[in-house]
């Protein structure tokens, strides 16, 4: 790996097909589904732009142009909220127009996040990267995917987030087979990853989450990597062969995560980050006691 690039571009794959939240996602990109009164997929590009991202390349797939046009200008909607002369919408619209570069390459078929990340590599080039999966928010001090670049520029190496679950659900994740180093307890030498394994084989409670650095080594792997389950081309795979070219580490993150591509999850990620706003802390927390009478 080229010694201690920056990190300068960050790719977040939204090509999915969002079954899991069907029938919303029928029409609707899961990205767009609001955590409060934001879609999901702002929290992930807010988190990258304060982590000191530059580029966001959205991998994206026919339908879910919505995603695009939501960190776009809409001249249509400026000029309505100019005439009702609302400051604060047209701060907050302009805010999220100039927020970051963003590029859209898109993934003609859904052959999986292996060959989703895969799409990106001519507006990659040569550098490292950071990957962002929409489903996993994180509220964190510091920003998820900044503790990965900083552990990334200290070891020069790959770093891959992972979460402690507990043992009866590693069968439900990326499960790490991996060592802590002596000198950094929250981070791990990876020898392998496992996926979804069943309880009894599973090496650690380590589980992966969608949060990557990766080297440009990672573009020439899947090239060659094969279809593995549910015949798609696995960024799991690529990362165990990426083991035997380069230093790749797990870090376990600090930070609150939730999987908002499951029904339950969104709706704890919903309460958590709207029970967060002083406007509705109070109000919401009334009536989620009554509702539990
Ligand atoms: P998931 O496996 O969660 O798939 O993808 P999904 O389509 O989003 O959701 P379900 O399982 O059908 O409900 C993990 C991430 O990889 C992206 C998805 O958009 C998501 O961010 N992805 C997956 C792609 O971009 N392309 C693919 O071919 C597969």
């Amino acid at each position: 790996m080229t010694h201690n690039q920056k990190v300068r571009k960050a790719v977040v794959p939204v090509a999915g097909l969002g079954t899991r939240f069907l029938p919303v996602t029928k029409t609707i990109p899961k990205e767009m589904l609001p955590i409060v009164d934001k879609p999901s997929i702002q929290y992930i590009v807010e988190e990258a732009v304060c982590s000191g991202i530059e580029q966001i390349i959205f991998v994206n797939s026919s339908g879910k142009e919505a995603i695009e046009d939501h960190f776009d200008t809409n001249l249509q909607l400026d000029a309505i909220l100019q005439k009702k002369k609302d400051p604060r919408l047209i701060e907050e619209m302009k805010k999220l127009s100039q927020m970051v570069q963003i590029t859209t390459v898109r993934q003609k078929e859904p052959l999986g996040l292996g060959h989703a990340i895969y799409c990106a590599k001519n507006l990659i080039g040569n550098e490292p990267f950071a990957v962002l999966l929409g489903d996993d928010l994180v509220d964190a001090k510091v920003p998820c995917i900044q503790q990965l670049m900083q552990a990334h520029q200290a070891q020069n190496a790959n770093v891959v987030a992972l979460m402690e679950v507990p043992k009866d659900q590693t069968y439900l994740y990326g499960i790490a087979d991996a060592s802590a180093q002596k000198e950094n307890p929250r981070a791990y030498d990876v020898r392998h990853f496992f996926e979804k394994p069943k309880i009894e084989d599973a090496p650690s409670n380590l589980a992966i989450i969608g949060r990557y650095v990766l080297s440009p080594k990672i573009f020439e792997i899947l090239e060659t990597t094969r279809p593995g389950k549910n015949g798609e081309i696995q960024l799991t795979d690529a990362l165990n062969t990426l083991t035997s070219h380069e230093k790749v580490i797990g870090l376990q993150y600090e930070g609150l995560r939730f999987d908002a591509g499951d029904k339950i999850g969104f709706l704890e990620a919903n309460l958590y980050f709207a029970l967060k706003r002083p406007e509705f802390k109070d109000r919401l927390s009334k009536i989620l006691r009554r509702l539990e009478l």
